[in-house]
């Protein structure tokens, strides 16, 4: 599972380096970097609401204190 977020300036104002921070502890305490693939893209033309975030081909738009629960509701679902 890949999963994108934008750190883009719009994106990076929003508080997408918390995202990605968490994101990574929260791969690394659950063992999932065999899993998980990480990654930061620059702008993917979706500034309007919260932080861009894509798991494969699904966008969604995150607000830092979000991620958490879009770990659990999203990202551990899928992987079930
Ligand atoms: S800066 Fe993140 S979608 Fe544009």
């Amino acid at each position: 599972m890949k999963i994108t977020i934008c750190i883009g300036s719009s994106c990076h104002l929003k508080g997408s380096r918390q995202i990605v921070e968490e994101m990574q502890s929260l791969v690394a305490e659950k063992n999932l970097k065999d899993q998980i693939d990480l990654a930061g893209k620059f702008c993917m033309g979706n500034c309007q609401n919260g932080v861009c975030v894509t798991i494969d081909d699904d966008q969604f738009s995150l607000r830092p204190e979000e991620t958490k629960s879009f770990f659990e509701n999203e990202v551990l679902t899928r992987l079930q």
